[in-house]
């Protein structure tokens, strides 16, 4: 029998709002929508990771209950040779 079914309570979380859009509360929106419509869906987390850089979306995640609870330094690598490291977040429904 698969395994799946132990983390069927797990939902990944991401945005990517196109630029000329942004700053006119869109993100906001669909990240307060987040935990209650992952609740209406069934899951008992939700999960999503985002560029330690990226301290606005950060904070907008934070607003909503997800909290860190861990880093990957070396997540990204880019053409140039340099890492990008990403927070890892978790809501708890
Ligand atoms: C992060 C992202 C989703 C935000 O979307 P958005 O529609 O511009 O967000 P909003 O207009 O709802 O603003 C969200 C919050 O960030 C703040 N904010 C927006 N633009 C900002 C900026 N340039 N600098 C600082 N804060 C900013 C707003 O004040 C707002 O906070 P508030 O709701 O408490 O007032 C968007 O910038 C994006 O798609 N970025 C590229 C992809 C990405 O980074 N995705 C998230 C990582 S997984």
């Amino acid at each position: 029998m698969g395994q799946k079914y132990k983390v069927r309570h797990r939902a990944k979380f991401g945005i990517n709002v196109e630029k000329r859009f942004w700053g006119r509360g869109i993100g906001r929106a669909l990240t307060n929508a987040c935990p209650e419509c992952a609740r209406k869906a069934g899951y008992k987390q939700v999960e999503l990771e985002v560029v330690s850089e990226n301290t606005s979306a950060i904070s907008l995640y934070k607003s909503v209950g997800f909290i860190e609870y861990g880093r990957n330094p070396k997540a990204f690598l880019s053409r140039h040779g340099m890492w990008q490291e990403v927070v890892l977040m978790r809501l708890e429904l």
